[in-house]
C-alpha cells in the first residue's frame, strides 16, 4: 500500500500515443500524459510536456537536448521508443543523472525483413513495375520488359555486424549469397557460423553487388558514404539504408544514381526527414524511397512500445532497465 501511494505520484510524459496495451499497465503506477496529436511536437510543446515530470518516453522524431531536459528537475530517465538513440543528448543526460533506455533486439527480425525486401524491390525494379503496370502502359509479356538483376549467387557487403547486420546475413545464406562485412570489430564466430568474409571498407565497396549499411549515426559515420565511396561502388551495384539518413551523403547520392555510376538505391532513412517534396530523389525510377517504416509492423511496433514502458518504470521502481544506453549515469544517480 505503502509502495503504491509513493509510486502514484510519478509523473510520466509520453510524446505520442503508441500501439498495446502497454500504457494501462504504466497508468497503475503513474500520472501518465500522452501527447492527444497525432503528430511530432514542436519544440516549445515538447519542453512543456516534459516540464515537471519524473520520465518521458521519447520516438526518434524528439529531440532531447540539455534544455529539454532541463525543463524538468525531477527527469530520471528517457526511454527512446527506437533503437537508434541519435535523438538524445547522452552526454547531457548522464551528467545530469538520466537514464537513457532504447528498444534494441524486439525490432531486428523486422528490420532485416525490410532490408530485403528493399533488396529484391530494387533488384527487381517491383514499384517501378507496379506503376508501370497500374499506369496502363502493359502491352503484354517481352522479352525485354523491366530487366533487373539476380540477386541469387550474388555479393552482399554489410556495412556494421550488430544484431541488424547479422539478422541481414542469415537470410542471404538462402540466397546462396557471398557474404562481405565491415566493421570497426572483428567477429570471427559469427563470421565462422554465417560464412562472413571481413574486408576492408574500401573492398567491401569495390566488391559487393548490394551494400547495406546497419551502423548507428555516430560523429564518426555521418557521410560515411559520400562521393569517394560512391564512385568505389561498381555500376551494376545498389546501396540499401535502413540506418539513418545522415550515413550517406544524400547529394551525392543523388548524382550517382542520376549518372548511373551506381545501379539503384533502397531508402527507408533521409537526412531531413519527412523529405521535401522538391527532394531530386523523388524522379529517380532507380530507387525504392520508403518513409522510414523499417520496424513498422504491428507485432514489432507493439513490442517497441512495451519494451519502452518497461524500461522506464525499471528505473522509475529502482531497477536496472532491460536496455540501459548510458551506463556510466550508474555511477552520477545510482538505482535506488
Ligand atoms: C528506428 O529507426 C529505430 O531506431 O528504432
Amino acid at each position: 500500500m505503502e509502495w503504491k501511494r509513493e509510486m502514484a505520484k510519478f509523473k510520466v510524459f509520453v510524446t505520442r500515443q503508441l500501439p498495446g496495451q502497454g500504457l494501462e499497465k504504466l497508468k497503475t503506477i503513474a500520472d501518465v500524459e500522452i501527447n492527444p496529436e497525432d503528430r511530432v511536437l514542436t519544440r516549445e510543446e515538447l519542453i512543456r510536456g516534459v516540464s515537471g515530470k519524473d520520465s518521458v518516453i521519447s520516438l526518434l522524431t524528439d529531440k532531447i537536448d540539455a534544455q529539454v531536459m532541463n525543463s524538468s528537475k525531477r527527469l530520471k530517465v528517457i526511454s527512446n521508443c527506437a533503437v537508434g538513440f541519435d535523438n538524445i543528448d547522452l552526454k547531457a543526460a548522464t551528467e545530469r543523472g538520466i537514464y537513457v533506455t532504447n528498444t534494441p533486439e524486439v525490432l531486428t527480425e523486422t528490420v532485416a525483413d525490410l532490408t530485403w525486401a528493399l533488396i529484391l524491390g530494387v533488384a527487381r525494379r517491383l514499384v517501378e513495375a507496379d506503376q508501370f503496370l497500374r499506369s496502363g502502359r502493359w502491352r503484354g509479356w517481352a522479352p525485354m520488359l523491366l530487366l533487373g538483376n539476380d540477386v541469387y549467387n550474388k555479393t552482399l557487403g554489410i556495412v556494421g555486424l550488430g544484431r541488424i547486420g547479422v539478422a541481414v546475413a542469415q537470410r542471404a545464406k538462402g540466397f546462396n549469397m557471398r557474404i562481405l562485412y565491415y566493421d570497426t570489430i572483428r567477429y570471427e564466430k559469427v563470421e565462422r557460423e554465417l560464412g562472413l568474409t571481413y574486408v576492408s571498407f574500401e573492398n567491401l565497396l569495390k566488391e559487393a553487388d548490394y551494400i547495406t549499411i546497419h551502423v548507428p549515426l555516430l560523429p564518426s559515420t555521418h557521410h560515411m558514404i559520400g562521393e569517394r565511396e560512391l564512385k568505389l561502388m561498381k555500376p551494376t551495384a545498389y546501396l540499401i539504408n535502413t540506418s539513418r539518413g545522415p550515413i550517406v551523403d544524400e547529394n551525392a547520392l543523388f548524382n550517382a544514381l542520376k549518372n548511373r555510376t551506381i545501379a539503384g538505391a533502397g531508402l527507408d532513412v533521409f537526412e531531413k526527414e519527412p523529405i521535401d517534396k522538391d527532394n531530386p530523389l523523388i524522379g529517380l525510377e532507380n530507387s525504392i524511397l520508403l518513409p522510414h517504416v523499417a520496424s513498422g509492423t504491428i507485432e514489432t511496433r507493439t513490442a517497441m512500445a512495451n519494451l519502452a514502458i518497461e524500461n522506464l518504470m525499471s528505473v522509475l521502481q529502482g531497477k536496472m532497465p532491460p536496455s540501459l544506453v548510458n551506463r556510466d549515469v550508474i555511477k552520477v544517480r545510482p538505482l535506488d
